[in-house]
């Protein structure tokens, strides 16, 4: 089959698509025929060499979420699964490939309707803006801000929040055009990416900050924090906070402030998958809308990461094996 592998970490140059073996199906696994395959931030990190110290070795086939239909059961799976159509996460690689094995916990069928293309656009991306905003005690009435938020978490994020009832969604992003897409999305003000170029600059107005950035300016949106604000990191696109990003929260300490990460590795599979089927369905009904950057096919993916790199992408890139 076809794949997209790694030869030689760093820039995109160093991955191209080649003829790989079949990936071999384990008792509990479905291997799918794919038919979009979503280009996630985290795998331009692991191409880069920059987490893994290349860990994951020459001809590792990059990727973690794919869509497309069922072809094959493990011994230990209900063969009712084979045709369905589904969703599923392949873990730290083997999605750019025609075809790819993820374990059962990690499948969601999709409902009718719902396209390859936009299930990969939001199946990973909408559940973490989901849990991330519930970690931060998002409730409706709290006002928000979203840094790096013309990405796909940062997009479902303010979406979502949104149609919470958030009584103010604030964003950062790098340009006006960018923020004027984010302004359809739900978003009420736009920032620049150093939150100091708006009216919103005074200290102390956000009751919740999702922080998809992280990054040498993360301490300066401490100070944006309301009293009793929650400050949660989901990413870090702009690179690691400073070490003594602490001394910000200290100086504010009369605001009872709460600093915390979020991953979703600490969500249960089944409070994940119920989360990401209501997701899907809430696509279906115009609630929540997958934006796609670009469509590339899989032989293209060397580009579809170039674009990434570039900061061009607004919303997914997904690449796609027909
Ligand atoms: N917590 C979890 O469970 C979890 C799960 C999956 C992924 N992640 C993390 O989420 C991140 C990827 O999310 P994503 O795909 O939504 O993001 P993304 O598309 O890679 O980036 C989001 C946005 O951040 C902005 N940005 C880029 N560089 C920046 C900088 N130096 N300073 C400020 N803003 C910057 C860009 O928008 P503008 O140009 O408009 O500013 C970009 O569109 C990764 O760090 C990944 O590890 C976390």
């Amino acid at each position: 089959m076809r794949a997209v592998t790694i030869q030689t970490y760093g820039d995109p140059d160093g991955m191209s698509a080649r003829d790989v073996p079949e990936p071999r199906v384990e008792p509990d696994q479905l291997l799918i025929g794919t038919e979009a395959i979503g280009v996630g931030g985290v795998d331009a990190v692991i191409r880069r060499g920059t987490v893994g110290g290349g860990a994951f070795g020459v001809g590792h086939v990059p990727g973690s979420e794919v869509a497309g239909t069922v072809l094959a059961v493990g011994d230990d799976i209900d063969d009712g699964w084979v045709g369905r159509h589904v969703w599923a996460f392949t873990g730290l690689g083997g999605a750019y490939a025609e075809r790819a094995v993820a374990r059962l916990e990690d499948v969601v069928a999709l409902p009718d309707g719902l396209s390859s293309v936009d299930a990969v656009t939001i199946g990973s991306a909408a559940p973490v803006a989901h849990f991330a905003l519930e970690h931060g005690r998002f409730v409706a009435g709290a006002r928000v801000l979203i840094r790096g938020a013309a990405g796909s978490i940062g997009i479902a994020a303010v979406e979502l929040a949104a149609r919470a009832g958030a009584s103010a969604v604030a964003v950062t992003t790098s340009s006006p055009a960018r923020g004027e897409r984010l302004r359809t999305l739900g978003a009420t003000e736009v920032l620049d990416r150093s939150g100091k170029d708006a009216a919103l600059r005074t200290d102390g107005q956000f009751d919740v900050i999702l922080d998809i950035a992280g990054g040498p300016e993360l301490p300066d949106f401490l100070e944006r924090l309301a009293p009793n604000g929650r400050f949660v990191l989901v990413g870090v696109v702009a690179g690691y906070p400073p070490p003594d990003f602490g001394t910000s929260l200290f100086g504010l300490f009369q605001r009872s402030l709460s600093f915390s990460t979020f991953s979703l590795d600490t969500v249960s599979r089944p409070d994940l998958s119920r989360v990401r089927r209501e997701l899907f369905d809430a696509v279906g009904r115009g609630e929540l809308h997958p934006v796609v950057h670009d469509i590339l096919p899989l032989e293209r993916a060397a580009d579809a990461h170039r674009v990434i790199d570039q900061g061009e992408v607004f919303g997914r890139i997904v690449l796609t094996t027909s």
